[in-house]
């Protein structure tokens, strides 16, 4: 077994605000046939890990914009780390970025406001028959409990989120889902570990107590159940 190959592939989940694992991105970027002519724009690029590993596998160039300047720096320093010239990590609010460029693959990370505001944002800077790569949170029951709905804001069915594509012109042409595995990563490792090391240096602090023991039980009597998150190809029809 190689060892490094995964302690590598940890490393870039760890560097991940998504619950679709490195591997699945990969399998994502072959069949929406990346190359080393391929231009993409990561919106919301977080830690610009997509980008990233997408140089590294198949030689794309790529321009990521984020809001927040800690992950950024950290993306920047693992792309120096490697060596990676053909990947860009720009400090700006998406809502306002300009870009002349047209790129062959667009990421939509985030939904900003609405469904359909997203993806027009996104098809901005899209060349005409690109690709879309919508990363959206989706329920895996028809009717998600309102504590979920609470906690996490309107979560749609999958056939519900496929019928509001359509209605706007796409259809999905490739998906990749998250795993368990990314999900425990993100909730009790990235985000659980964090806020109990806050806790730590504020003992007393009852509202954070009060949050974690919230984030998990979200997590262990809803999310873990009811919640998937999947990154969605979409293409224009
Ligand atoms: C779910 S994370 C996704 C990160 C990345 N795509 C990944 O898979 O690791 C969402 C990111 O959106 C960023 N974000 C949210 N609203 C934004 C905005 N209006 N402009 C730029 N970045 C924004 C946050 O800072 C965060 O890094």
């Amino acid at each position: 077994m190689n060892y490094q190959a995964i302690k590598k592939e940890c490393e870039d989940n760890t560097h991940l605000i998504s619950m679709v694992p490195v591997s699945e991105i990969i399998r994502f970027g072959y069949e929406i046939g990346l190359n080393e002519n391929s231009k993409v724009l990561d919106l919301c690029c977080g830690y610009g890990t997509l980008l990233k590993v997408w140089n590294e596998t198949y030689g794309i160039s790529g321009v990521g914009v984020d809001l927040n300047n800690h992950f950024l720096s950290i993306g920047n320093e693992r792309l120096q780390q490697e060596g990676i010239d053909k990947v860009l990590l720009i400090c700006d609010d998406v809502t306002k970025y300009k870009d002349d460029e047209k790129y062959d693959v667009v990421i939509c990370s985030e939904t900003i406001e609405t469904i359909q505001n997203t993806l027009e944002l996104g098809e901005k800077f899209l060349k005409k028959g690109g690709i879309l790569a919508y990363q959206k949170l989706y329920s895996k029951v028809q009717n998600p409990p309102q504590e979920l709905v609470d906690f996490d804001g309107e979560v749609l069915p999958l056939l519900e989120l496929n019928r509001i594509f359509n209605s706007l012109g796409f259809y999905m042409t490739c998906m990749a889902s998250d795993t368990n595995s990314m999900w425990e990563h993100y909730v009790v490792n990235w985000s659980g570990k964090r806020d109990i090391n806050m806790l730590r240096q504020n003992p007393n602090d009852e509202k954070l107590k009060q949050w974690i023991e919230k984030w998990y039980r979200m997590y262990f009597d809803y999310r873990r159940q009811y919640e998937g998150q999947a990154l969605f190809g979409l293409e224009r029809f």
